[in-house]
């Protein structure tokens, strides 16, 4: 995923298609034939075909590898897209060539000549009478039938990474087969890697990703409610093109789908488990390749149990974060502060059996039912008292949602791995003690307020974007989307998760409901700022200068005036006002209010204790203060509010002038981007071509943006790149417009640094110096800022992907190209810093082509 979506740049959904073309290997004379009868034997080379031509079982060499391997895949498509494996833990070694038969007994046998048996098909109960046959069907299974037509072994029982419509995921309880899906250990090595998906059915059954080396899982989906998995509420019951079904019953506990007209000529999908995630891939009819329908884990709330015991993981608030069920508090506060929330919550008053009460969380993916039990024929009401008279039952919940709720689900240990979804999921009622209730007059409120401590988790944010970036771009006509889907905004108003916090004092007064932000009085602001007084300024920026002024009850605030470029109206003016008050991020600067007095247009923003991140890192006296861990944590930082910004669905905001001196930090350095949205007032609403006038930072800004004017986000993620550089080495990118002849860069620096193996030597001293950095992080830094640097704006990343290359040890990252400005550039230094140039000489080698 990563590694796509980096290597495409402009568009990681679309880096997820892969390439279809139709080749036709050169097929033996017996091809055609889809069985195999028992004195035959298929060798190397030869093929079947099923009936329709959509199967092929055969031989193959999977990427890199040189060994040979028995295996199903689609017919003439390309690259081949293997579906099942034979001979997974034995590969056929060069020199030996074997084929597959069946035996005496009625196996199926891969073997060579000498007798050493590479595979043979599990032995069946059933002895079937007369001949047996193999044959590949149409759906891509491949079945050993004894004489009399009974089945005596299939591969759809054996799945290798790959569920195909029809295909049953889970158990046969009759003869103990568990069907799961096992990774391949990489693209060219089918043998079994490190993690599987099943279905686990002790208690509720649910499906789970886990990890060899791991006891704890690493995906959950949730227990079937009879239209979905809990955890997955975007499988649409009615979608048109698929139907999934789950069965639970005495003999089997099982998850299928089948495609609607799929086979020849309809929609073809299969859904496969790539290392730790769980994929469906869909070509359409007629389509040009494999695109991501969808991915999970979709992101770091699907992690299991991340907020471990009574924790709720949210991403409504643009980033993943943990609280507490309304009635706990963290259990380990110090450790939850520092975000680390897997000690989970604990009880704030002890249950008392008789008076206890139930607390409606809506919209939740269901808890972890391993230890839960299910009684599908009873309804919920019932359920509410079964669980009240059980002094063991903590929570209770619908079994089905089909059709309105009926069933029961207890659980009577403890409540792992909740999450909230902003669209869909269910209702979970969670026992508390009477007292804890909200509805509870005032003696309980103070505490309510202490349980929901909201943290937010600085770390990565997983894709949601790719794989519903496609959902919704391909199905967009097809139904409703996640957008339109809106069953739930927030959690039940009467039992509030996290209560909403007061709003401030100052924003009571003057509040002006219309724009939604306070509306300040120029006399207040002159008065505060003492006339704009040349000792109150904070600094210049891009759009104007900034003061520091003290508000009547006592805040300090920064007070932005704008420059009179602006050729906006009034009305045109409070509408950016408005929007750029709606982004609310812990990454962005906010913004108070404004004022309006004849021409003068004035921002008021929240006041940053430590100014700008510019004047510690490019200060020699100052840039020890930041260490490596809180240079990486600002970078992490802004790449987040960037990635708001770019991607908070609502506004999509360039930010246009992305600078060091933009960067502010609060007292606990927390890095937050001001000046966002405020292009727009200078420059209109165009948001992706021309722009009337270049604002912006020489130095951060990107060649196309430069030079012809034209941005996007790709111009912002320039500009992200050039200052993760500067964070890195505590020097500034020199401005290479700035007319002086001066030519070389941090950019070109950097770039060479890196293709000579070097990077780390761009590490700042006074972080080099203090040794505590991991060599790691810094060079994984310095190659997302290259990718991001690069020429062509196509090339660069997006914010998320950035974010997740940033965040994600992992992740393998394509090599970066040459920076933008480096290549056709002069070579002439006048600066003896950096005495190094791009030149195109340079360029010449070790670039890996991106696809
Ligand atoms: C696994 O994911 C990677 C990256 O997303 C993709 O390139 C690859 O094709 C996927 N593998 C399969 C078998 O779909
Ligand atoms: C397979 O070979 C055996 C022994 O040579 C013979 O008896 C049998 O009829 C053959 N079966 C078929 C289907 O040709
Ligand atoms: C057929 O293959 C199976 C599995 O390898 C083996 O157990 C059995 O002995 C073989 N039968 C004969 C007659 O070789
Ligand atoms: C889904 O389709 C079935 C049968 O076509 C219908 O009975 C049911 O009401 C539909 N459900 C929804 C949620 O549209
Ligand atoms: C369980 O469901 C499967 C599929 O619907 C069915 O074939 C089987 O007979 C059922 N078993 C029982 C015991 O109902
Ligand atoms: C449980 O709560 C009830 C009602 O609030 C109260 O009468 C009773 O004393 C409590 N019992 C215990 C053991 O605290
Ligand atoms: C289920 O119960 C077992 C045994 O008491 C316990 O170890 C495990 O953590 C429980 N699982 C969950 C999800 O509560
Ligand atoms: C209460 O619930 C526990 C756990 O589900 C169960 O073992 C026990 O039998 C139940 N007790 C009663 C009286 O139903």
């Amino acid at each position: 995923m990563v590694v796509r979506a980096m290597a495409a740049g402009a568009r990681p959904p679309l880096a997820l298609l892969l390439p279809l073309l139709l080749t036709f290997s050169s097929s033996p004379a017996s091809a055609a034939a889809d069985t195999i009868a028992a004195n035959s034997s298929l060798a190397d080379g030869q093929t079947l075909v099923s009936a329709g031509g959509v199967f092929e079982l055969g031989f193959f060499t999977p990427g890199t590898s040189t060994a040979r391997f028995l295996g199903i895949w689609y017919m003439g498509v390309a690259p081949q897209t293997v579906v099942w494996v034979a001979n997974r833990e034995a590969p056929i070694t060069t020199g030996t060539t074997a084929s597959l038969g069946i035996n005496a007994t009625g196996f199926l046998v891969l073997a060579d000549p000498t007798g050493q048996v590479f595979w043979s098909s599990a032995p069946s109960n059933v002895s079937g009478a007369g001949a047996p046959v193999a044959q590949l069907l149409e759906s891509g299974n491949f079945v050993l039938r004894g004489g009399g037509g009974a089945v005596l072994w299939q591969s759809f029982d054996y799945p290798s990474d790959t569920l195909l419509p029809g295909m049953k995921l889970g158990w046969d309880l009759t003869t103990g087969l568990d069907r799961r899906l096992t990774t391949w250990r990489s693209a060219g090595d089918p043998s079994p890697g490190d993690y599987t998906f099943g279905i686990d059915i002790r208690g509720v059954p649910e499906g789970f990703i886990r990890a060899k080396n791991r006891t704890a899982p690493v995906y959950r989906n949730g227990p079937w409610n009879g239209l979905q998995f809990s955890g997955e509420p975007e499988m649409e019951p009615n979608n048109s093109n698929f139907r999934f079904e789950f069965v639970a019953n005495a003999t089997d506990v099982y998850y299928t789908f089948l495609v609607d007209g799929g086979g020849a000529g309809g929609v073809v999908s299969r859904f496969v488990l790539n290392q730790s995630s769980v994929q469906r891939y869909v070509s359409p009819p007629g389509g040009q390749g494999w695109s991501l329908y969808w991915s999970l884990p979709r992101d770091l709330c699907d992690d299991y149990a991340l907020c471990g015991a009574y924790g709720v993981c949210d991403t409504s608030g643009g980033l993943p974060a943990c609280a507490c069920v309304h009635g706990f508090t963290p259990a380990s506060p110090r450790d939850w502060a520092l975000r680390d929330s897997s000690a989970g919550c604990a009880r704030s008053t002890q249950l008392n059996c008789t008076g206890d009460g139930f607390l409606r969380l809506t919209g939740v993916k269901l808890p972890d039912t391993t230890n839960a039990t299910e009684d599908a024929a009873i309804t919920v009401d019932q359920c509410r008292q079964r669980c009240l008279a059980n002094c063991s039952c903590l929570a209770y919940a619908a079994s089905s949602i089909k059709g309105g709720d009926s069933g029961c689900i207890i659980w009577s240990s403890q409540l792992i791995d909740i999450r909230h979804f902003s669209n869909g999921g269910e209702d979970l009622y969670v026992r508390l003690a009477a007292s804890d209730l909200p509805s509870n007059g005032d003696g309980s409120r103070k505490k309510n307020i202490l349980v929901a401590v909201f943290v937010s988790i600085a770390a990565l944010l997983l894709f949601v974007f790719g794989g519903f970036f496609v959902w919704t771009r391909f199905f967009r006509n097809r139904g409703t989307t996640f957008q339109n889907a809106q069953r739930f905004n927030s959690f039940d108003s009467s039992v509030p998760l996290t209560p909403v916090p007061e709003r401030s004092k100052e924003n009571e007064s003057g509040e002006n409901k219309d724009l939604n932000v306070t509306l300040f009085d120029m006399g207040a602001i002159a008065l505060s700022t003492d006339n704009f007084a040349t000792w109150t300024k904070l600094g210049e920026g891009g759009f104007g200068a900034v003061y520091k002024g003290e508000l009547d009850g006592g805040q300090t605030v920064a007070v932005k005036r704008l420059s009179k470029y602006s050729t906006q109206g009034l009305d045109e003016f409070k509408n950016e006002v408005m929007l750029i008050a709606k982004l609310q991020h812990v990454n962005l600067v906010r913004l108070l209010g404004c004022c309006i007095h004849g021409e003068e247009r004035i921002l008021v923003y929240e006041y940053m204790e430590n100014k700008s991140l510019d004047k510690f890192i490019f200060d020699k006296s100052r840039s020890a203060q930041l260490n490596w861990f809180k240079r990486f944590d600002i970078i992490l930082g802004i790449a987040r509010g960037l990635l708001y910004l770019h991607q908070d669905s609502r506004y999509k905001v360039i930010h246009r002038d992305l600078k060091a001196g933009n960067i502010l930090l609060d007292k606990d350095m927390n890095p937050k981007i001001s000046d966002f949205g405020v292009a727009r007032i200078f420059a209109g609403d165009d948001t992706d071509s021309h722009t009337r006038k270049v604002v912006g930072t020489y130095g951060y800004m990107s060649p196309e943006y430069a030079m012809d004017g034209v941005f996007s986000v790709k111009s912002d993620v320039f500009s992200f790149g050039v200052l993760v550089l500067e964070i890195v080495s505590g020097r500034k990118n020199r401005g290479m417009y700035s007319g002086g002849g001066e030519q070389t860069s941090l950019l070109s620096h950097a770039w060479k640094l890196w293709r000579e193996g070097n990077a780390l030597e761009l590490l700042d001293e006074a972080v080099a110096g203090a040794g505590t950095h991991r060599g790691s992080e810094v060079l994984r830094c310095v190659q997302v800022a290259l990718l991001c640097v690069q020429e062509r704006p196509d090339d660069r990343p997006h914010m998320a992907a950035v974010f997740l290359a940033l965040g994600n040890p992992g992740a393998v990252l394509p090599q970066p190209r040459l920076p933008g400005f480096c290549s056709d550039r002069g070579s002439t230094s006048t600066d003896g810093e950096w005495s190094s140039t791009c030149t195109v000489n340079d360029v010449t080698v070790t670039i890996v082509e991106g696809r």
